[in-house]
């Protein structure tokens, strides 16, 4: 099983550096391939609602953790709070839907997944006829904050943090925080640097962790539903990163990956094929070089693929970080 690093929290909790992404896995995909990832020795998952697979995670964890497999104390647990719920009056319900579909008593780390918010009915995100989402232009995002706070205190929740923000709403939080985000959550990879925001989270002592590692090549076909054609780099085809991976005798995935976690940056890629999802995790036995560093540093191009432009409207919101 692989020896994985772990990254200290700014609250002194430890958190594997490498973790697995269940986005765009349905369940029967995601329930093999969680036992795989499992068997492998990932030990921090990283889910959301809005991925609509938790309930089937949270069926191989209780299979896992029953069995005595692995002990819920060395597993780490991460989950989101919905765009639907985002204001402070649907924390609790969307916290404990969370807990009793993944067959928690407690989540490892909570996030409020994005920045922005849409009106919500009782199945999910309010919808105009024509299907666009309804955006509830209300976000108050210290409001959610002091409700995060009080389910740590509540004992159901380890640790909190945020994804998708930019500085300033991440300056925002800290100013009004009583307990600090441990982490932010963003898109970041070798075309998508992310300088300014992993400077400021280290100054913070607040752990970055990098969302679509590997380029999220399968995002064409979201992109593809809402009617937008857009140019998905290849990350694993670029050639001085072949060029590295070559010469360690390692994938392309390793290297991007290797690069990040360099960085004292997590990252959770997602595979749900076997030999995929094992060598993302190997990647601690190798080395990169300080002039392999700074190849990947000079490919940085600040594309960013997710930009939830399959939202459509979604720049309007107040809160929209990518402006
Ligand atoms: N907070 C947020 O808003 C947010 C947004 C996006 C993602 N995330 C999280 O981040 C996770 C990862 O991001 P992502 O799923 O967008 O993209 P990603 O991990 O960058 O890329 C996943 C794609 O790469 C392929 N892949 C994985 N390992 C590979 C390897 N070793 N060699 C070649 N191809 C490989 C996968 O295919 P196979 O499955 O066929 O291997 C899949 O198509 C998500 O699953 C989710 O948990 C969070």
């Amino acid at each position: 099983m692989a020896n994985v690093e772990l990254f200290t929290l700014n609250n002194g909790i430890k958190m594997p550096a490498i973790g697995y992404g269940t986005w765009r896995a349905p369940d029967e995909e995601i329930e093999r391939a969680l036992n795989l990832a499992l068997e492998a020795g990932y030990r921090h998952i990283d889910c959301a609602p809005v991925y609509l697979n938790e309930k089937v995670i949270g069926k191989v964890l209780k299979e896992w953790i029953d069995a005595g497999k692995v002990k819920r104390e060395d597993l780490f647990i991460t989950t989101k709070l919905p765009h639907h719920g985002n204001n402070a009056e649907s924390v609790e319900k969307n916290l404990k839907k969370s807990l009793s579909d993944l067959s928690l008593t407690y989540i490892d780390l909570y996030l409020i997944h994005v920045p922005f918010g849409f009106s919500e009915t009782a199945d999910g995100p309010m919808r105009e006829p024509n299907g666009d989402i309804v955006l509830d232009l209300s976000t108050d995002h210290v409001a959610i904050w002091k409700k995060f706070e009080e389910f740590v205190g509540a004992g159901l929740i380890k640790s909190i943090g945020v994804s998708n923000f930019n500085k300033r709403q991440l300056q925002r939080i800290l100013d009004n925080a009583t307990i600090k985000p441990v982490s932010l959550q963003i898109e970041l990879h070798v075309y998508f640097q992310q300088n300014e925001l992993v400077d400021f989270c280290k100054a913070n002592n607040i752990v970055v962790t990098a969302y679509s590692p590997l380029g999220s090549k399968g995002i064409a076909n979201l992109y593809k539903q809402s009617g937008k054609e857009l140019d998905i780099p290849d990350l694993l085809d670029i050639p001085e990163v072949k060029s590295i991976a070559t010469r360690l005798g390692k994938t392309p995935a390793q290297i991007l990956l290797k690069w990040i976690v360099k960085r004292g940056v997590a990252a959770i890629p997602k595979s749900t094929n076997a030999n995929r999802l094992q060598q993302n995790l190997s990647i601690f036995d190798f080395d990169l070089t300080a002039g392999d560093m700074e190849t990947m540093k000079g490919l940085n191009r600040d594309i960013r693929i997710v930009t939830f432009d399959f939202f459509q409207g979604i720049q309007k919101h107040p809160e929209f970080p990518f402006k």
